[in-house]
């Protein structure tokens, strides 16, 4: 099994009842190569990516590239997903069956990178690793062996004071990966 092989599962899937999708322009299964020591989760497709089919490419996607830099990191070099692999109608919260039904393609991408680090983007993406966990306790530190959640980018496009906490906290992300060197 590859991560094409997952995409192309994800793409092709028929039949599920699922409501995004059944609904969704695009699936947007994620994108970066096998080897990367870094998966960024969000937490689902908003409506740039499911015109695209592509993760992160809008207002929110930008500012995460910002990050990526200041974490000393190149978009091509991380391995970006979401939970959810199809845009809820309307960018609603996705359901619970919904995270059940995509969970399974999250865990199959993970365990072909096995990365350094899975950097849960929000409180709803790290509700995935870390239940229980709050965003506002654990971001921007290491939690167990691997996680080191964000805040997510979407949250601080409009919140100044948000945005110098993300890039203070992708800084601290990049100097975790260098111990991990
Ligand atoms: N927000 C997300 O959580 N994921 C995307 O891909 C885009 C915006």
């Amino acid at each position: 099994m590859t991560l094409d092989d997952i995409a192309q599962d994800i793409r092709t899937h028929t039949g599920c009842g699922s409501e995004p999708c059944e609904t969704c322009r695009n699936f947007v299964p994620g994108e970066g190569p096998a080897d990367a020591r870094v998966v960024i989760v969000g937490e689902a497709p908003g409506a740039s990516e499911d015109r695209t089919g592509r993760p992160f490419v809008g207002n929110a996607g930008k500012l995460l590239d910002s990050l990526l830099e200041a974490a000393g990191l190149l978009r091509e070099d991380v391995f970006i997903t979401n939970v959810v692999k199809a845009r809820p109608p309307g960018n609603r919260d996705p359901k619970a069956p919904e995270v059940a039904h995509h969970r399974p393609w999250l865990e199959a991408q993970l365990e072909i990178v096995e990365p350094d680090l899975v950097v849960p983007l929000g409180r709803h993406a790290l509700r995935h690793f870390a239940a229980g966990a709050q965003i506002s306790k654990v971001h921007g530190t290491l939690v167990g062996e691997r996680l080191f959640p964000l805040y997510h980018p979407a949250a601080a496009l409009h919140n100044p004071r948000l945005r110098e906490t993300l890039i203070a906290d992708a800084r601290a992300l990049g100097a975790q990966l260098q111990q991990k060197n």
